[in-house]
């Protein structure tokens, strides 16, 4: 693994599966003047992602990774990060689970955010669940990503109001606008202190 002394910027990968709105956000933030880091690689299992636009349209890296079988696709994606040089992996949507193998292989180096106040509601329908449940708070946290889904942990966290009237995808959208503050912020913490 290179090492981090002497280097500018560190490089980055962000696993993405669908939208990509996190990513976008991400490379936005990476262009500012202080970023710690540089988004190197993006990997996608879904070959129509719409967030691989962003790969185009920044000039970053693709790779879109067949997940036919984990072990290959989780072989594949360390031979990617090892060709870049990446340092540290984001993931963004990204919809698969990572093997407790790959995590030790990035001991520390993997960040994932989601869209509820963990350690409520993990895996998926955060939003219906939280509102289903009567919660006056849902949120969002960046957290590490450890062998257990959505346990690692937490790094940072934004609370967001449901209201009476909030449908999942009126909630969705009020989530994902506090997820674009929160996971830049969350990651230079991150980095600045390896
Ligand atoms: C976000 O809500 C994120 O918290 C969750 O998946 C969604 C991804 O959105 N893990 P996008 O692809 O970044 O737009």
């Amino acid at each position: 693994m290179p090492k981090l002394i002497g280097v500018k910027k560190i490089d980055i990968a962000v696993l993405i599966s669908g939208n990509g709105t996190n990513l976008k956000n991400l490379i936005n933030h990476s262009f500012k003047k202080n970023s710690k880091f540089k988004i190197n690689l993006i990997i996608s299992n879904k070959s129509k992602a719409k967030g691989l636009n962003y790969a185009k349209k920044f000039k970053i890296h693709k790779k879109i990774i067949d997940y036919l079988s984990a072990k290959n696709a989780e072989k594949d994606i360390l031979s990617e990060l090892k060709r870049k040089q990446i340092y540290f992996i984001c993931l963004a949507g990204f919809m698969k689970i990572l093997s407790s193998n790959f995590i030790k292989k990035f001991k520390g180096k993997i960040i994932n955010i989601h869209p509820s106040l963990l350690p409520k509601y993990k895996g998926l329908n955060t939003h219906q669940r939280a509102i289903s449940n009567n919660e006056k708070y849902s949120g969002c946290t960046v957290h590490y990503v450890s062998s257990k889904l959505d346990s690692g942990k937490i790094i940072l966290q934004k609370k967001v109001r449901i209201f009476k009237n909030d449908t999942s995808e009126k909630l969705a959208k009020k989530v994902l606008k506090q997820e674009h503050i929160l996971y830049p912020k969350a990651l230079e913490k991150v980095l600045s202190s390896l």
